[in-house]
């Protein structure tokens, strides 16, 4: 879990988290299109996916939006280790490693929906505008995390999916552990003052 203390920390740094938000929902887009000519689930099954990649272009749209208001300018970023790392704990072969894949993207969208629950609450004594921005999104990142884990379950059986993602959970833990504190959405947490 997070400490609150991670959000407090990025007060300084809003213009480049949102510009991360940018990115991060653009590739949000691109990971759920990929996983669209992949995964062998049934239509309504890829329908979910569908609707989820759209979502995230809508957002990836509405985030270019506030910058554009804030006059902020989007541009190219070095990406947080932290996605890579995560695919690092993946399987090599298949089919486990579609599903580490899709898990590894629930688990994603489950620290995202934190984080940004985390921003949402930090904003919202000096940012209304962002505050209201992040709360908006965080609705939708919660329900995309099951979305994963759904489709990973037509890949492979229920106990064998619930297994790898615990496994990966804890992955996850140590990489966040060994990451140190940036202006990222997927950074570590800020050294204790
Ligand atoms: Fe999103
Ligand atoms: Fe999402």
């Amino acid at each position: 879990m997070t400490p609150s203390a991670w959000a407090l920390a990025q007060a300084p740094h809003r213009d480049e988290l949102l510009v991360e938000q940018a990115h991060l929902e653009k590739k949000a887009a691109a990971a759920a299109m990929q996983f669209l000519f992949r995964v062998p689930a049934p239509a309504a099954a890829l329908r979910g996916l569908s609707a989820l990649a759209r979502e995230e272009l809508a957002h990836f749209e509405r985030t270019l939006r506030l910058l554009d208001r804030r006059g902020v300018p989007f541009g190219p970023q070095a990406p947080a280790p932290y996605a890579e790392r995560l695919k690092q704990g993946c399987a090599r072969t298949m089919p486990e490693r579609l599903v580490d894949e899709l898990l590894v993207a629930a688990v994603i969208e489950a620290r995202s929906h934190e984080r940004m629950q985390l921003l949402a609450d930090a904003r919202r004594a000096d940012d209304v505008e962002l505050a209201d921005f992040y709360a908006d999104l965080v609705g939708a990142e919660a329900r995309h995390a099951p979305i994963y884990v759904e489709l990973a379950a037509h890949v492979l059986p229920t106990d064998a999916v619930a297994a790898r993602h615990t496994a990966l959970l804890a992955h996850e833990a140590a990489v966040l552990r060994a990451l140190p504190f940036a202006p990222r959405l997927h950074s570590g947490a800020p050294a204790e003052a």
